[in-house]
């Protein structure tokens, strides 16, 4: 895509994000129980049967695109998905705006030099180091650790999901946005201290603040939610995504409610947690050291 339609596409997606924006704050919410469109995989919180991947699998770095595929909504597989099959059951699944589901798979296919129109990709495509995918996640050991980022790395999953402070209406545990940034923050920390061929950018810390804030909107935070995400990639019985705004999440909504206060929180976070260590190494982005 060239410079020029790359401006235009841009403008476009925001100026409709606007008035998805508008719209979501006139009409009324989706009902609870009707999230998910009739019709469409998952209707009425009944998924299809989830199969755990097989080792010839194709399975990337984000947890909710292979829960689609472990459950049959993307092929099982994981190869020759379409963008635009992607953009469609995205929005199906988890409810997130238009606007989002075209921007992001069509930012894919640019950062994969494919044709969002024509070309097709496989899951493992989408892990291309710091296109997307960056060191210092919350649920995936930095390539240089683990070259096969389609596996969650447990150890951090559970730590993530222990520091849940929050309760919902019947008790049960939930994340808020200081827990998600303060493991954020503690993974940005030790994650250097590690590797020696750490790398990030404002960029890329900012694409992990869009996805970690996934947790706490799509998924509203609930534990007993996200254990099955993120542990076996599956979506449990019953569940529907937490947006229930009749245009879905838009990435106005997104970034103001939550990703910019899980990032401020984060940048906070950092530096008390490099001061509480025996040395204060923090990583610094080039951006940020230039
Ligand atoms: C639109 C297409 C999408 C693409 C291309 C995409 C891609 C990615 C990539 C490459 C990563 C790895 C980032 C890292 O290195 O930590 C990631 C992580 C993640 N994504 Fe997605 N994703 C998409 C949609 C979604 C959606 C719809 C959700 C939520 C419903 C989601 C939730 C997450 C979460 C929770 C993580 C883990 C973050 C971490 O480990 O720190 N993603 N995604």
């Amino acid at each position: 895509m060239g410079a020029i339609e790359k401006v235009f596409t841009t403008g476009f997606v925001l100026s409709w994000d606007v008035v998805l924006t508008l719209l979501n704050a006139i009409l009324p919410k989706r009902k609870i129980g009707h999230v998910t469109p009739a019709g469409e995989a998952g209707a009425g919180g009944k998924w299809p049967e989830y199969i755990a991947p097989k080792d010839t699998d194709s399975r990337c770095a984000c947890p909710a695109l292979n829960a689609m595929a472990n459950h049959g909504i993307l092929p099982r597989d994981g190869r020759n998905i379409t963008f635009k099959e992607m953009n469609r059951v995205i929005r199906a699944t988890y409810n997130f705006a238009p606007s989002f589901c075209f921007f992001v798979p069509n930012y894919s296919a640019n950062m994969l030099n494919k044709s969002y129109r024509k070309d097709t990709f496989d899951l493992e495509d989408i892990s291309l180091h710091n296109g997307i995918e960056h060191d210092a996640s919350m649920t995936r050991e930095d390539v240089r650790h683990q070259p096969d980022q389609g596996k969650p790395h447990l150890p951090f999953v559970e730590e993530l999901l222990s520091r849940a402070t929050g309760k919902d209406a019947e008790g049960n545990a939930v994340l808020t946005i200081p827990d998600v940034a303060h493991y954020m923050a503690k993974r940005r920390v030790d994650a250097p201290r590690a590797n020696p061929d750490f790398t990030t950018t404002k960029f890329h810390e900012t694409f992990g603040a869009s996805n970690s804030s996934t947790l706490l909107t799509i998924y509203g935070g609930r534990v007993d939610d996200l254990r099955p995400i993120l542990v076996e990639e599956r979506i449990p019985d019953g569940w529907e995504s937490r947006i229930r705004a009749p245009f879905g999440l838009t990435m106005i909504n997104f970034n103001v409610g939550t990703v910019n206060k899980v990032e401020k929180e984060s940048q906070k976070e950092q530096k008390v947690y490099a001061a509480s260590l025996d040395d204060s190494s923090i990583h610094k982005s080039p951006e940020a050291t230039t």
